[in-house]
């Protein structure tokens, strides 16, 4: 759904609608970080809204992180397997999406929330949102694999390389993979094209916000503010 500029700023403030037409008009408003002055502007779902240097969210909005555990899908809807929103209350639930889905045996971080244009920065190709794995191998990683993880690698039936990631060793078999992209099982098959194998997944990371130590598997909390805007800024 797309609001008008004017309906956007009444909406997620206290202004009236004829408050709001004054200060855009007045140039207190951007969208996207250009002026906007103009009050029946259609905002899209992916816009950045601020007035006076305030970013704007619509109210009523949910944000949740969850410690997703193995064998629940990260879906509104599943006929074989629970899902995400299962684990949680259905008042707590209902309207929630997720930013960005994990495979039905990744754990870890697992973002919900009822805004749509937060979600979109997140899942974005456009917006480069680093995404950290902690990633357990089959085999020790080699220098070599590490260098073409690093620069990039040709997936299996794909002609286009990934993006540059980094590498964290933690130990042997286990590495930190930090990416940026977010293709159809991107991490199991990155490992794959260098000759190795992911025998468990986690989630660590999504832009600046962290998994919670505090969260065992299947337990969510919300966010807070400065997790919330922090997509935002980057
Ligand atoms: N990459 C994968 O291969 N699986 C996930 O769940 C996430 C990233």
């Amino acid at each position: 759904m797309q609001l008008r500029l004017d309906q956007f700023l009444a909406n997620c403030t206290e202004l009236s609608r004829k408050d709001a037409k004054r200060a855009i008009g007045a140039g207190a408003v951007t969208v996207d970080g250009v002026v906007c002055k103009s009050a029946n502007r259609k905002i899209p779902a992916d816009a950045r809204v601020t007035l006076e240097g305030e970013q704007l969210a619509l109210p009523g909005e949910r944000y949740l992180m969850m410690n997703k555990p193995a064998g629940v899908v990260s879906a509104t809807s599943d006929s074989e397997h629970p899902t995400a929103l299962d684990l949680l209350p259905a008042e707590l639930a209902r309207d929630l999406h997720m930013a960005g889905r994990l495979d039905l045996d990744t754990t870890g971080l697992l973002l919900l929330t009822t805004d749509g244009q937060w979600s979109h920065r997140i899942t974005s190709p456009r917006t480069d949102c680093p995404k950290t794995y902690r990633v357990s191998l089959s085999e020790p990683l080699t220098g070599v694999s590490e260098q073409a993880l690093v620069t990039g690698v040709e997936l299996r039936n794909e002609n286009r390389k990934t993006r540059p990631a980094t590498v964290r060793r933690v130990d042997d078999r286990v590495i930190e993979l930090t990416i940026s992209e977010g293709r159809y099982h991107q991490v199991k098959r990155m490992l794959a094209s260098v000759g190795n194998h992911v025998e468990a997944l986690h989630r660590i990371r999504v832009g600046a916000i962290v998994l919670d130590p505090a969260l065992s598997p299947g337990e969510y909390r919300p966010l807070t503010e400065q997790e919330i805007a922090s997509v935002w800024a980057g």
